[in-house]
Order: C-alpha cells, then sequence, then structure tokens
C-alpha cells in the first residue's frame, strides 16, 4: 500500500510512526527530516488541490491522509476523491465545520447540541452596540470566523478589551477570516478533547468514538503564562466514568453525526471536538476536522488496530460503528518546546538525544549533518503509556535528561491536575 501523507509536524510524525507499524510505502507532503526517515517527501503546495490532485494522478496513491485542517478547508479532498483516490480527510462543505465558526455554529444550533449562546457580527456599530448591552457575563468570548492559525479567539476580560479586540478583527487583523465574528457567552468548566472517527454519506452515518484526552494549553506549569498550540495530553482521563462517556455520546456525538447526514454533508476522516464540561453538562465549544496535536501522540499510544486498515475504512466508506480496540493503557505526550516559545522560537539549536526508555516524536526539528537541531516552537514529544497514570508520567521524568538542549521549556505537571482530581474521588461535575 501506497500512502501519501500531508503535513509536516508532532501529529503527521505520530500519525507515521503508528501507520509504519504494518508495512506500507509512505510519502509526506511536505513532511520533515524525520518523515524523511520514515520513506520519502515531496514538496507540494497543500493549499492547491490542483498540485495535490496531479501528482496523485502521477503517482496514483492508494490512500491519501489530511493531517492538518487547511488542504481540507481548501478543497483538496474533494479534487483527490475526485479521481477516485481514497482520502482520509473531510470535503470542503463538511471543513466549514472548522474553516467557519459561525457555520459551526449555526450547524450546532440546527441540530440541538449543547453549546455557548452566540452573536455572529460583521457590521462594526452592531457589534459595539452588542458590547456595549453585554448580558452573558465576563470574559466576552470573541471569535474570528476563519481559520487564524489557532489565534483568533480572545476572552476579553473587560468591555474596553472586548471593543478593541473586535475594532482589530473587523479591521482585518486575521485578514477575511477575521471581517466576521463570533460572539459567545463564557463557558466555565473542564475541557476536553473527543475525537471521533467519522463516516457519513446518504446512505449511512457510522461513528467510532477514540478516548477522550485533555491538552495543556499554557506555556507554564500551573497553567500559567500564554496560550500556546498544546505543551502535553493525557489520556483517557481517570476520573470520567463510562456514564460521562456515554452522555457526550448522545448530547455531542450522535446529534453531529445525524446533522452531518441530515444536511447533506459527507464525512470522511475525524471530528475532534473541544468539549467544555459545565455545571450543565457537556458542552461544544468548536468542532475540528483533524486530529488534535499533541492528542494524536497519546491516541496513536492507546489505539491497537492496524491505523492504515483502518483509515483506509474511513476513506472508502466503509466504516463500521463500533467500539475501537485499544490498549488497557494510560497514555502521556509532554511537548519539549524551544526557548522564547511561544512569542518565537529560538532555531539552530543542536539536540541532545540519548537513550530514552519512550517514544521520541518529532514536531519542529532538522537534521544536518546528522545532528538533529530545533527548527520549529514545539521541537519534540516525549510518548509513552502505562497501566495508569502515574507510571506513564514517571515513565516521561525519567527520560526527560535523555533529550534535551539549552533553552527546552517543558511542563513537568502534565495530567497532574487530572490525577489529583481523580486520586480525591472527584468526578468531571466537580470544580478543580
Ligand atoms: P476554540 O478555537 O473555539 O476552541 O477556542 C480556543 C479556546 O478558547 C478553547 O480551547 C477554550 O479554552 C476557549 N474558549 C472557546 N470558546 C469558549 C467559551 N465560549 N467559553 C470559554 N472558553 C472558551
Ligand atoms: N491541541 C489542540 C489542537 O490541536 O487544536
Amino acid at each position: 500500500m501506497k500512502i501519501l501523507l500531508l503535513g509536516s509536524g508532532g501529529r503527521e510524525h505520530a500519525l507515521a510512526l503508528s501507520l509504519k507499524a504494518s508495512p506500507l510505502e509512505l510519502v509526506s507532503a511536505p513532511g520533515s527530516d524525520a518523515l524523511a526517515e520514515l520513506g520519502t517527501c515531496v514538496n507540494l503546495d497543500l493549499e492547491d488541490p490542483a498540485a495535490v490532485a496531479a501528482w496523485c494522478v502521477a503517482n496514483r496513491p492508494d490512500l491519501v491522509v489530511a493531517g492538518p485542517e487547511v488542504p481540507l478547508v481548501a478543497g483538496v479532498a474533494d479534487a483527490v476523491r475526485a479521481l477516485g483516490i481514497p482520502v482520509f480527510g473531510h470535503d470542503a462543505a463538511t471543513a466549514r465545520l472548522e474553516g467557519s465558526k459561525a457555520f459551526a455554529k449555526d450547524f450546532m444550533v440546527r441540530h440541538g447540541i449543547p453549546c455557548a449562546a452566540s452573536h455572529t457580527v460583521t457590521d462594526l456599530a452592531a457589534g459595539e452596540a452588542l458590547i456595549r448591552s453585554w448580558t452573558h457575563g465576563y470574559p466576552i468570548v470573541l471569535k474570528a470566523d476563519g481559520l487564524a492559525a489557532g489565534k483568533g479567539v480572545v476572552l476579553a476580560q473587560s468591555q474596553a478589551e472586548a471593543l478593541a479586540t473586535f475594532r482589530a478583527f473587523l479591521a482585518g487583523q486575521f485578514g477575511e477570516a477575521s471581517k466576521t465574528v463570533v460572539f459567545e457567552a463564557p463557558l466555565v468548566g473542564m475541557e476536553l478533547s473527543l475525537h471521533v472517527l467519522v463516516d457519513v454519506d446518504a446512505q449511512h452515518a457510522s461513528y467510532a468514538m477514540l478516548p477522550a484526552c485533555q491538552d495543556h494549553k499554557r506555556i507554564f506549569e500551573g497553567d500559567q503564562g500564554p496560550n500556546t498550540g498544546g505543551m502535553g495530553a493525557f489520556g483517557p482521563i481517570p476520573y470520567l466514568r463510562p456514564a460521562d462517556v456515554d452522555l457526550m455520546r448522545t448530547l455531542l456525538v450522535e446529534p453531529t453525526v445525524e446533522g452531518l447526514q441530515k444536511d447533506g454533508l459527507v464525512a470522511r476522516g475525524v471530528l475532534f471536538l473541544g468539549v467544555m464540561w459545565t455545571a450543565r453538562g457537556p458542552e461544544l465549544l468548536e468542532y475540528n476536522v483533524r486530529f488534535g496535536d499533541p492528542e494524536t501522540q497519546v491516541l496513536m499510544q492507546l489505539l491497537d488496530e492496524d491505523l492504515a486498515a483502518l483509515l483506509l475504512e474511513v476513506a472508502q466508506g466503509r466504516l463500521v460503528s463500533r467500539e475501537l480496540k485499544l490498549k488497557p493503557h494510560t497514555a502521556i505526550t509532554v511537548v519539549l518546546a524551544a526557548e522564547d516559545y511561544p512569542e518565537g522560537a529560538k532555531k539552530g539549536v543542536p539536540i541532545s538525544i540519548g537513550a530514552p526508555a519512550v517514544s521520541v516524536i518529532h514536531a519542529g526539528t532538522r537534521k544536518q549533518g546528522g545532528q538533529w537541531l530545533t527548527n520549529g516552537g514545539r521541537v519534540l514529544n516525549l510518548a509513552t503509556s502505562a497501566p495508569d497514570l502515574v507510571t506513564a508520567r514517571a515513565a516521561i521524568e525519567a527520560a526527560l535528561p535523555e533529550v534535551t538542549w539549552p533553552g527546552r521549556q517543558v511542563r513537568r505537571d502534565i495530567g497532574l491536575k487530572a490525577l489529583r482530581h481523580a486520586q480525591a474521588g472527584k468526578t468531571v461535575q466537580d470544580p478543580w
């Protein structure tokens, strides 16, 4: 089997390592030096459906797997699927669930999925009036409608901050993406990441849930400092009971799958539901039409199935709704980030890699003369699984001195808050 994998980061390296557990030919686009060690790389523009399709015509992969959302929103999956080549990745129409927050909110409301009250605004005077008469409490959540590289959500703590953010958005801070703004009521609770494989068309609607994970978005321990793309994750969540997972299935997942079908949308890939577990129960923050990063690094440690066969099943519209085979483990991934991240990233620093007894996943590295160098904000991930979270955390802790460089940033409290919560006998309904 020949697979074309779109992307270049830690999520894609984790997917590639799992794919390569079966004998297959892997081509990554654009890939990275780490991905090149698992196959070959080809420099394709992932925002250009015609370019990806042309490569597929010439090279006939058996499966295309899309890592990031950008090619999906651009229509790459539509173009490749039109050639009769299976794609794990949604059509552009479905990718709007991530590509347009206003579209996603309309979808949630139309299908009765619990979520924050919201208003979509494109007009300066209307938005200013909304802020001045805001009745939902603070922070006021402002979201740029379109893709903004993870920077399009602001939790404004005051009227002045909301007005300044709104004006900057409408003036084009994120180009066209921020000329439509979704205002949301604040949701308070525990945030988690729920991934679901979905295979939906007019004839059938199948899905398979992956274990819920938790990401850690702030740069510093104790959830301090600025937001990042994610500094570490773990899953499954030890205090989440089977009944809690069932509630998310009936309130969030099933209405989503049925809603896709009712709306005539074709889904062939993964949906990553950002969930806030509030005092009222689980509510949906957002859809992503791709795997999370670093959640993928966790999920790949847990999944006990042939990944290529599973993704092909979805891509060919053959998924049968089922419980996926999982290791009876808890997995964890810890991000090793560059100096200056998240404001910048000090690149070109030599990395010392000894003999860690855990998986090393490359996110932002490059290789020069046999030496790995930092080449991005999130540089490497250490990942492992163990029968419980305590043991998994200890394995990462033991491996930390093995993979290091001057200026390396790491959070050593990944999973700790959840562990303490579980050890205290608390549930997802109890506040932290
Ligand atoms: P999103 O891209 O919509 O997930 O937003 C990014 C982050 O902002 C989420 O992961 C949440 O931590 C936070 N967030 C988004 N919407 C809300 C909301 N309505 N209330 C509180 N926090 C939110
Ligand atoms: N870890 C959050 C994301 O991938 O969006």
